[in-house]
């Protein structure tokens, strides 16, 4: 597990990349696979069963070049697991790599010990056993790698794939499903000439190559109809500002499922961990039509518009109700800071450690944390919070912004402003982690606390 680490660690100090030229790469010259549907080992009576082995391929993400992957399946992005809610599935993985690892089901309302705590490590060689409740409405949730320190490498190298829960509400809407209902990982990359990723803390001048589902500025094929994207940043860092050159797209879904009606919109924002699931109609384009998801001016995606085709699919005003809050007493303060020199990252003044409780909450309780982002050297940050969907009340006092009003577990809190969530801790107890998602900050620089979620809250758990 050294080595890794090691690399990892090592980035910090050293001198900016010596990497080398990068690859040339021509936009829209490979076609976007969509990641395979996993096969249950078992379908049990009332639950499914899978397998996975972590491990190093080769793939073929830039034309003519090998890259070394960390995978949970066979390339770069996983392979998605279909759930349905109520309908619990477990998940035996085994680690092949040569490094410790974790996996974290992010979004998903699981007990503890399935969690993927950061310190609930599966060492090389060995297994571990998930079991996912599925006791949540359906979402596009995601998993990958949460060992302590490793992640922002771990997550950066391929280890992330999809988990999409489909609950039986959403089957009645008349969303396009099936084929038309395709999962998108963006991420980025810093590559050297000859393929090989490039992991340095903090790369951002580094990671220039956008992929979207492992691939660089691939193009993709579709019918003139509507289609759902499942759009997941799996980037560590970058913030993505998603245009379809001023086109309208309609926004049906956020990170914990659907929105409870549709939102019409030309641009989101989508910080890392984050997700939206976005419905675009090619039936208003012509046959021929090439359309570019772009982050602000630089391409991400081509989709281009090849064929006609039936569509009965369509987007209902009102897709799903909000599940209701009660109303909790409790208000909390977390304030992020950053020492730079010690390129440390704060949440209430503290780094992250294993055996502090930074919080108690009371099982069954819903309460509402203010996130102010008092970092003084600027940077963006974010709040994701294990085990819960919460709501975005508001930024600054001001409504949320478009798109934020759904569950979410991710919310970007940009320099010196300040995010109000409500918090239902509803369930399970146990230790879980909350962490800003910039994964480079909350891995290297200690940027993560803990919740501790009790029956008893008592003189000595108390805030
Ligand atoms: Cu997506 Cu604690 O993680
Ligand atoms: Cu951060």
């Amino acid at each position: 597990s050294g080595t890794s680490e090691a690399s990892a660690m090592a980035g910090m100090d050293s001198p900016p990349p010596t990497a080398g030229p990068e690859p040339k790469i021509t936009p829209f010259a490979v076609r976007m696979p969509v990641p395979p549907t996993q096969r249950p080992v078992a379908v049990g009576d009332g639950m499914d069963v899978y397998h996975q082995t972590i491990r190093v391929v080769d793939e073929e993400m830039l034309p003519g070049l090998r890259t070394s992957v960390y995978t949970y399946g066979s390339g770069f992005v996983g392979p998605t697991i279909r759930a349905r809610s109520g309908r619990p599935v477990i998940v035996r993985r085994t680690n092949r790599l040569p490094v410790r690892t974790n996996t974290h089901l992010h979004g998903g309302h699981v007990p503890a010990d399935s969690d993927g705590h950061p310190m609930a490590l599966m060492e090389p060689g060995e297994s571990r056993t998930y079991c996912y409740p599925n006791e949540q409405p359906g979402a596009t949730l995601w998993y990958h790698d949460h060992a302590h320190v490793l992640e922002a490498e771990g997550v950066y190298r391929g280890l992330h794939g999809f988990y999409l829960l489909e609950s039986e509400d959403e089957r009645y809407l008349g969303l396009p499903s099936g084929c038309y209902d395709i999962p998108i990982m963006l991420t980025d990359a810093h590559f050297d000439a000859n393929g090989k990723m490039i992991f340095i803390t903090d790369d951002g001048g580094g990671r220039k190559t956008l992929l979207a589902n492992g691939r660089p500025q691939p193009y993709f094929p579709v019918a003139a109809r509507r289609y759902r994207f499942r759009l997941l940043n799996g980037s560590n860092m970058r913030i993505f500002r998603l245009n379809l050159g001023g086109q309208v797209m309609t926004q049906i879904g956020s990170d914990g499922g659907l929105l409870p009606e549709p939102v019409e919109q030309t641009e989101f924002v989508l910080a890392p961990a984050e997700r939206i699931e976005i419905v675009i109609d090619f039936a208003r384009y012509r046959r021929g039509t090439k359309l570019v998801l772009a982050d602000g001016d630089r391409p991400v995606l081509r989709f281009d518009v090849q064929w006609e085709e039936e569509d009965y699919s369509r987007v209902p005003d009102t897709l799903r109700p909000l599940p209701r809050l009660s109303d909790g007493p409790t208000d909390r303060q977390i304030t992020f800071t950053s020492n730079l020199k010690e390129h440390k990252f704060f949440i209430d003044g503290k780094t992250y450690d294993a055996n502090r409780i930074d919080a108690w909450v009371e099982r069954n309780s819903t309460e509402i944390w203010r996130i102010t982002n008092a970092d003084a050297a600027g940077f963006q940050h974010s709040m994701h919070l294990h085990l819960v969907q919460f709501r975005v009340l508001d930024r600054d006092g001001a409504p949320p912004w478009p798109g934020e009003s759904g569950l979410k577990d991710t919310v970007l809190v940009p320099p010196n402003t300040s995010v109000r969530i409500k918090i239902p801790f509803d369930g399970y107890r146990g230790v879980y982690v909350y962490h800003c998602h910039m994964l480079d900050h909350s891995a290297f620089g200690g940027m993560m606390a803990q919740f501790q979620v009790t029956d008893y809250l008592n003189e000595s758990n108390e805030r």
